[in-house]
């Protein structure tokens, strides 16, 4: 009985390594509980690319990618920001705003956002469309044991969710790389075409772990 026990414990705690390729995330629900956990062992970062496709009809505020660090809840954040109509991409809780872009509702978007140490200089990639470039923060790494959390914003290091700034709709395709992807590697994940995958987080072999009512669903029908 009591390893019984035990072994509900576990399943119910352990991440799973899949191929999402073809998949994505749906979140059906407003709430400051349902997330999306994945996983990485990589503590150290000297520079970021984030990419993902999103769907949603929220035209209030909304994460799209969470990645907070024991000294920073905003290590690394993607964030519509509604009031202004802005995305916001945070490093180390600095964050630059990118205005008067076509982050439309209703349809699917590519999202990507760079970030280096060196120059200290942030990029918006929206449906392949580069960005202005601009500075957040330069000469310090984001460091220290990430949580990186899909459908919340962390206002602390896995938690202070606010539901207001949760994100009810799709989340497809997230990859993350330990470095800035060349604009031509931007332009074939867009595009969907052979590209390197994340070395930080990838898509094709996801370590995650769903807490509450988020679905795994095919992401197109196709009609034959
Ligand atoms: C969810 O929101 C409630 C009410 O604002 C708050 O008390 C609670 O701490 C939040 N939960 C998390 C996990 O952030």
């Amino acid at each position: 009985m009591r390893l019984l026990l035990l072994m509900g414990m576990l399943t119910a705690c352990a991440a799973v390594t899949q191929d999402l390729s073809g998949k994505m995330f749906t979140f059906p629900l407003e709430t400051n509980t349902t997330l999306v956990k994945l996983k990485t062992t990589k503590r150290d970062f000297n520079a970021v690319t984030v990419c993902q496709r999103s769907f949603t009809d929220l035209e209030r505020s909304h994460v799209l990618f969470s990645l907070a660090v024991p000294t920073f809840s905003n290590g690394f954040l993607v964030f519509w920001n509604g009031a202004d109509k802005e995305l916001l991409i945070f490093t180390q809780n600095i964050y630059a705003e990118f205005g008067k872009t076509d982050y439309k509702l209703n349809t699917w978007h590519s999202i990507c956002a760079t970030w280096d140490s060196t120059s200290g200089l942030v990029q918006l990639w929206l449906d392949g469309l580069p960005s202005v470039r601009k500075f957040t923060r330069s000469g310090s790494n984001i460091r220290g044991s990430p949580i990186i959390l899909l459908g919340q914003e962390q206002d602390s290091h896995g938690g202070g969710f606010d539901v207001k700034q949760s994100l009810v709709g799709m989340l497809s395709d997230v990859h993350m790389w330990d470095y800035v992807l060349s604009g031509c590697e931007i332009q074939k994940y867009v595009d969907e075409r052979n590209f390197t995958p994340g070395n930080v987080l990838n898509w094709a072999a996801l370590d995650y772990e769903i807490v509450e009512k988020v679905m795994v669903e095919n992401k197109a029908t196709l009609c034959t």
